[in-house]
């Protein structure tokens, strides 16, 4: 059994190594952006096999920097997953573009190709364009992303893949091959978060990852205040060279500032801690994935009040999150009651999420908006504790007070245990 109680419905892991490796950092020369993001981030690109990772403060900083490295601004409109959290459309938002909220299945709470093409569909109808897609990888798995790239590719749009749930997530694509989430085959630039209930934590941080040369160097280049500091790209030649007839030599201090960039850089501290984190994210996603199995088989017996999400087919998740849809129509405790009799015996739920059209500032924006997949989804869903520190003894723990909790006896819930 966890020592953490109340169970939470997710936590970090911090292990002595980790600290270590902040406080290496701590007696060094090196606080802000020094060799602990430069290796950060090769060992996050290569992780994921993508060409270039660009870290930054979080994964909502990360959703920006790709707005402003692709150009999304005033004048366009993208396609948003309602079931996400809020920093995926104010990234947007953010960057001056209008948000059109598609909805999703509401079984995985996925913004699969059929909730694409609707919002197409319905942007054609009133004589708009999206400029990009942003598809969720909710709770750790994905939806068919390569047919959502290939659909968002023929009509032009630009993909930024939300990741922040997905670290060490694989999926299969067509040909049979397997890849990583963030390897940006499926998109132009997919964005990771490292907040610390995330599968890997820095503190706070974030990395957008991307195959394209040009767009890394846009994405670095806000990052950092909008400043470039490549000498061949320099405007003004005069100010940025000293000439020396046949041999110019670039005058050591000289940068120029381009576009209007933001510091949303991530120091070598975190990056020390994120560093130490990815070595065990092979074992970190394992162990989520065998406490995943565990709640599978034991609440088996709680279907069909209560049941898991719909698993996404080809696709091997690094679950982020645990959550079960529950039939509440026809459950004794409203969701409310639930959350409050779990709370009372140690255990921490949470919603992921409330559909973000349905938030003030969207609703003020856009006014009501139906999507129904999304609204069935969320009456529904609820997440239970997963994280690094938990153990079986713990699954165990909750599947019975949810069982007790929802009037289904201790019998059900061992009924598929081997
Ligand atoms: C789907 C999703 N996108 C973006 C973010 C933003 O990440 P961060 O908290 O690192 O800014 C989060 C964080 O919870 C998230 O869950």
């Amino acid at each position: 059994m966890s020592a953490v109680r109340p169970l939470p419905y997710s936590r970090h892991a911090i292990d002595e190594d980790d600290i270590a490796a902040v406080a290496e950092v701590l007696r060094g020369d090196w606080l802000t952006t020094g060799p602990k993001v430069h290796d950060f981030e090769a060992a996050l690109a290569q992780r994921c096999g993508a060409d270039f990772a660009i870290s930054c403060t979080n994964g909502t900083a990360a959703l920006h920097l790709a707005c402003l490295a692709l150009g999304i601004g005033p004048d366009h409109t993208v396609i948003v997953p309602t079931m996400t959290f809020a920093a995926t459309a104010n990234a947007a938002r953010l960057a001056g573009a209008e948000v059109f909220f598609a909805d999703c299945d509401p079984e995985s709470g996925l913004m699969q190709l059929p909730q694409f093409e609707a919002a197409l569909a319905q942007l054609k109808r009133d004589g708009c364009r999206a400029a990009a897609v942003f598809p969720v990888d909710l709770a750790g798995q994905c939806a068919d992303l390569e047919t959502i790239a290939a659909c968002a590719r023929h009509e032009g749009l630009a993909i930024v893949e939300d990741s922040c749930h997905a670290l060490g997530t694989r999926y299969q694509r067509h040909d049979g091959s397997w890849t990583a989430v963030g390897g940006c085959g499926d998109s132009d630039i997919t964005v990771f978060s490292f907040h610390p209930v995330k599968n890997i934590a820095a503190g706070e941080g974030g990395a957008a990852l991307t195959r394209q040369p040009d767009l890394a160097r846009r994405l670095a280049m806000f990052r950092n205040h909008g400043v470039n500091r490549e000498p061949a790209d320099f405007t003004d030649k005069e100010a940025g060279f000293e000439s020396a007839p046949g041999n110019p030599q670039v005058n050591p201090w000289y940068y120029e500032m381009t576009a209007l960039g933001l510091n949303y850089r991530l120091s070598d501290i975190n990056c020390a801690l994120a560093l130490n984190q990815l070595g065990k994210l092979e074992h970190f996603a394992a162990h989520r994935r065998r406490l995943a199995e565990r709640y599978d088989a034991r609440l088996a017996g709680l279907a069909p009040l209560l049941r898991p999400i719909q698993r996404s087919a080809h696709c091997r998740p690094a679950w982020h999150l645990y959550s079960v849809l529950i039939d509440f129509d026809a459950s004794p405790l409203s969701r409310g009651q639930l959350v409050r009799a779990l709370e009372a015996r140690g255990i921490r739920t949470q919603v992921h999420y409330i559909p973000v059209h349905r938030h003030p500032y969207y609703r003020d924006r856009y006014g009501a908006i139906s999507l129904p997949g999304a609204e069935a989804y969320y009456r529904r869903t609820l997440s239970l504790p997963l994280f690094v520190g938990m153990d079986e003894d713990d699954v165990d723990y909750v599947v019975e007070t949810l069982g007790e909790l929802l009037g289904i006896g201790a019998e059900a819930t061992r009924k598929r245990v081997s």
